[in-house]
């Protein structure tokens, strides 16, 4: 029997509109970001004019509906932006996917109406920057053993905070934290609670500022909560509800750092070809010579494979939108995947460059230091493998 395929079930061309959204990312990272980039990273200054103007052109709330003060676009949108922003400059795209996928996603998600249009409006917006903060200094990987505590205040109106948070992405500068602590430490997973934490209020404080290998424009600290008084009506989603809101918005941001090191990768990959087209030695274009085809094919071929995880991942979300069913199993296996492949084409792009891919005259070792963080944050490629693994054998 002769079975016919129906061509527009698989069509993965992308649309007008998403090919617009591109070329008009594009340019901007190029004009905007690029040229201040090495800058940037050297400084370790926060590129707030550029957050600014990515707000004004609707990136901070790519998801959020218009209603909120966002974009209204769709997760391709998403990662199509990821994917260019970080071609120009990985840091500032951190700064971007923390605002979209860990802020904006767990207020659209879990926030009450009153929290949208108070939290939610100005973070979609770009006019306040959002923080996300799970990790403290002893628990990292194993997020559902934190120190940090929320009690219930006497007369019921307030959760009173103390402890330290750590690792936390622009932690320095922002307006708006979502933070996940105890509050009934008796019940593990089950007793952490998310908050949404004004910055500006007492009892709050942004602590060390991490000096970091990469992304060093994109400000990381700790916080440090002292009897902060937090209202009871800031309690995101229901008490006790935190560690799945947590994982919840992990998935949505896996998607995002697997579209940043795709951006990382294809800069690693271009700077390569352009570079092995051009530097001759033994009389001849390296790229002449089998071993540096090698690394390109191999570059090339992680990269489109990479492509194509992120976005089954990104139309997985789009339908759990629907559907409300997780995408955990994508999301990590786009984040391993092209983690991985940043930091392989990357290392190859160094030894392809030689004694320029070492040199800080070129953003190539840039690429290096930069690509090696998509491997950690967000969840490890040891836990994307555990939590792939779990799923597909039906562990917990
Ligand atoms: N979505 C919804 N719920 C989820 C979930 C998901 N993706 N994953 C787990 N859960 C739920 C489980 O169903 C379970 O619920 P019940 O008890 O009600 O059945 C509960 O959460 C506990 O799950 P597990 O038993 O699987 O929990 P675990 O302790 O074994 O941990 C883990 C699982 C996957 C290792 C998890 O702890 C994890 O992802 N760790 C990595 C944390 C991480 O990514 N940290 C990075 C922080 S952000 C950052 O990097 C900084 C930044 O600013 C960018």
């Amino acid at each position: 029997m002769a079975v016919q395929a129906t061509p527009s079930t698989l069509n993965l061309t992308l649309s007008a509109e998403h090919e617009d959204l591109r070329r008009a990312v594009r340019d901007f990272a190029r004009k905007e970001i690029l040229p201040v980039a090495a800058h940037f990273d050297e400084t370790g200054e926060f590129p707030m004019e550029i957050v600014r103007k990515m707000g004004e052109m609707g990136l901070m709330g790519i998801e959020v509906p218009e209603e909120y003060g966002g974009a209204g676009m769709d997760t391709i949108a998403y990662v199509l932006t990821m994917e260019e922003i970080a071609k120009a400059d990985a840091a500032t795209s951190t700064i971007l996917s923390v605002n979209n996928s860990l802020v904006c996603h767990g207020l659209l998600k879990f926030g009450t109406e009153a929290q949208k249009q108070k939290y939610l409006r100005d973070v979609a917006s770009g006019a306040k920057i959002g923080a996300y903060s799970l990790t403290e200094p002893m628990s990292g990987s194993d997020a559902g053993t934190m120190k940090s505590r929320a009690v219930l205040s006497e007369d019921g109106t307030h959760y009173i905070i103390n402890g330290r948070k750590s690792w936390v992405t622009s932690g320095p500068v922002a307006d708006y934290v979502i933070l996940f602590t105890m509050t009934e430490p008796e019940k593990k997973h089950h007793g952490i609670t998310a908050f949404i934490i004004e910055t500006d209020k007492e009892g709050f404080a942004a602590g060390k500022k991490e000096p970091k290998l990469g992304i060093r424009a994109s400000a990381t600290s700790e916080l440090i909560f002292e009897n902060y008084r937090c209202p009871v009506e800031n309690v995101l989603g229901t008490v006790g509800q935190g560690f799945k809101i947590a994982m919840t918005v992990l998935d949505a941001g896996r998607i995002g750092i697997a579209a940043q090191a795709l951006g990382i990768a294809e800069a690693a990959y271009e700077a390569s070809v352009e570079y092995a087209r051009q530097r001759e030695a033994f009389g001849a274009p390296i790229g002449s010579f089998q071993m540096i085809q090698a690394k390109i094919a191999d570059m090339k071929t992680r990269i489109e494979a990479s492509r194509l995880l992120i976005y089954s991942a990104a139309l997985a979300k789009e339908r759990s939108k629907q559907t409300g069913e997780r995408y955990t199993t994508e999301a990590s296996m786009a984040k391993l995947f092209a983690s991985e492949t940043a930091m392989f084409c990357a290392h190859a792009a160094v030894q392809i460059h030689g004694g320029m891919g070492y040199s800080r005259e070129l953003p190539i070792e840039r690429y290096f230091r930069d690509a090696k963080i998509t491997e950690i944050y967000e969840g490890t490629s040891e836990i994307q493998r555990l939590v792939i693994a779990r799923n597909e054998l039906g562990l917990r």
